[in-house]
């Protein structure tokens, strides 16, 4: 019992001068491990796919970078937060064994409502982003053809002009902050276009699969193009990753029989 007071009252890792964990002891050694342990857990920034000077001219660098070394990694230290406190109960526990988008799916199951709603907004936007960024691509834009994607949105929309013009329009019509969505509707074997508010986002819905993803917050946009955010969805065309798009709907597709759905 002795052994075990005298180990509670040493100091915290962080306020113990640095030699004790320069030094490779036993104790700083499993020390060591357990913490690696600890930081294995949190999720990482997910990279971004390219640079953050590669769709100039038509989204900027200093958007970029905020976007993602700011506003990416926001939502990332957030939604880590509030996985470890989803640890630190027994009975929550096993919801921070759920991928996010099934955690986002299961937000009912958050019993403490601050959690809840850092999940919702931290965990939406940590998906939201990295779907977003991967609908962009330096050798984005261009005309899209073929069967696939391009047959799909001809059979739902007429033509991908006119799908072009409903979801430019459903960008603009998001009032405030929000997201326009390409998605594949899994149940009625289909495509739509979809918004949502704030970072809520359609991966909320069993069998809703996001294809491409427009951020329509300010941030997106602002410093290139204050509040004209047409001119913004007019650039986002210009670097739409139809190849991203392409290979999602075909998983998409993969998964209409999965009785989880
Ligand atoms: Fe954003």
């Amino acid at each position: 019992f002795r052994f075990r007071r005298r180990a509670r009252r040493r100091r915290p890792l962080s306020r113990r001068p640095r030699r004790h964990l320069t030094h490779a002891t036993p104790t700083t050694m499993v020390l060591s491990v357990l913490l690696s342990a600890a930081i294995a857990q949190n999720l990482p920034l997910p990279p971004l796919p390219y640079d953050y000077t590669s769709l100039e001219p038509h989204i900027d660098e200093a958007t970029m970078r905020i976007h993602h070394m700011n506003h990416h990694q926001t939502y990332t230290d957030k939604l880590n937060g509030a996985l470890a406190k989803l640890r630190a109960d027994p009975e929550q526990k096993w919801l921070a064994k759920l991928g996010v988008d099934a955690l986002l799916r299961r937000l009912d199951d958050i019993s403490d409502e601050g959690i809840r709603k850092t999940v919702r907004n931290a965990g939406g936007g940590y998906v939201n982003h990295d779907v977003f960024f991967h609908s962009m691509s330096p050798t984005g834009g261009g005309t899209l053809e073929g069967d696939g994607l391009a047959g799909e949105l001809v059979r739902t929309y007429g033509s991908v002009t006119r799908f072009k013009q409903a979801f430019t329009l459903a960008a603009l019509e998001v009032f405030g902050s929000g997201w326009a969505w390409l998605v594949y509707d899994v149940r009625e074997k289909g495509l739509r276009i979809t918004s949502t508010s704030n970072q809520d986002t359609p991966a909320m819905q069993e069998g809703m699969v996001p294809l491409l993803a427009l951020d329509v917050w300010e941030h997106a946009y602002y410093i290139k193009h204050q509040s004209r955010r047409k001119d913004y969805i007019e650039a986002f065309w210009e670097v739409v990753n139809w190849l991203e798009a392409s290979k999602r709907l075909e998983a998409a597709v993969q998964l209409e029989d999965k009785p989880e759905l």
